[in-house]
């Protein structure tokens, strides 16, 4: 996985635990290196897993939630570095629909190596749904992305799981929040 997810990855911890303790967690997940990681760099995957894992263990947080609050952090992150990837798209719902076929496609513009997760939308009689697919298992990621892409527009909209998905494959059914009916 690219080395800006992981870069990420880090800033979040640095901001979550302060440097100290990041330092401790690189040290307890024991990557073979010391996690200096680039932006245009490849890693193995199960880095940002272990990271996570040993922040969760050191802490006490659930490695879940943690992961959803990077998805939301990173959702940021995002919004500053490719702001031309964002800017053509005025709902969450049009962005959603267009990861697949315009943003993780420049995303690979962008890096050539990247290999990004399938993301599909449609809509059914539960909601409108977005469905995430990868063998890297970062659905909690791909969650907190999805809420924090609402939140960027500020839609009112709740977000939850639907039930069968796992860490491969997981869908979000996106519903207008109660007693907010759309226009
Ligand atoms: C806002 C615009 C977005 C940008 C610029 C973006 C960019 C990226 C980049 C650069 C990667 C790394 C690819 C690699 O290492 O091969 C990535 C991976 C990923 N993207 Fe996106 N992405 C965006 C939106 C989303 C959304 C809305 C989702 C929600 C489903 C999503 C889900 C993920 C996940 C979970 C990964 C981690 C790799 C994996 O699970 O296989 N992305 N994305």
């Amino acid at each position: 996985m690219k080395g800006l997810i992981f870069v990420e990855l880090m800033n979040f911890l640095d901001e979550q635990l302060g440097d100290a303790i990041t330092e401790r967690v690189v040290e307890a997940a024991s990557l073979p290196n010391d996690a200096a990681f680039t932006t245009v760099g490849n890693y193995p995957s199960h880095y940002a897993a272990d990271l996570v894992a040993a922040a969760a263990r050191m802490t006490g947080a659930d490695a879940a939630l943690m992961c959803e609050d990077f998805g939301r952090f990173l959702f940021q992150r995002f919004q500053t570095r490719f702001p031309h990837l964002l800017s053509r798209y005025t709902s969450a719902r049009e962005l959603l629909e267009h990861v697949q076929g315009h943003i993780h496609e420049e995303v690979k513009v962008i890096y050539p190596d990247a290999s990004p997760p399938q993301v599909e939308t449609h809509s059914d009689i539960e909601g409108y749904t977005v469905t995430y697919r990868s063998g890297r298992g970062f659905a909690h990621i791909a969650y907190g992305l999805v809420a924090q892409c609402i939140s960027f527009y500020s839609e009112q909209s709740d977000v939850s799981w639907k039930s069968g998905s796992t860490d491969t494959q997981a869908c979000f059914i996106i519903r207008p929040r109660k007693g907010i009916y759309p226009l």
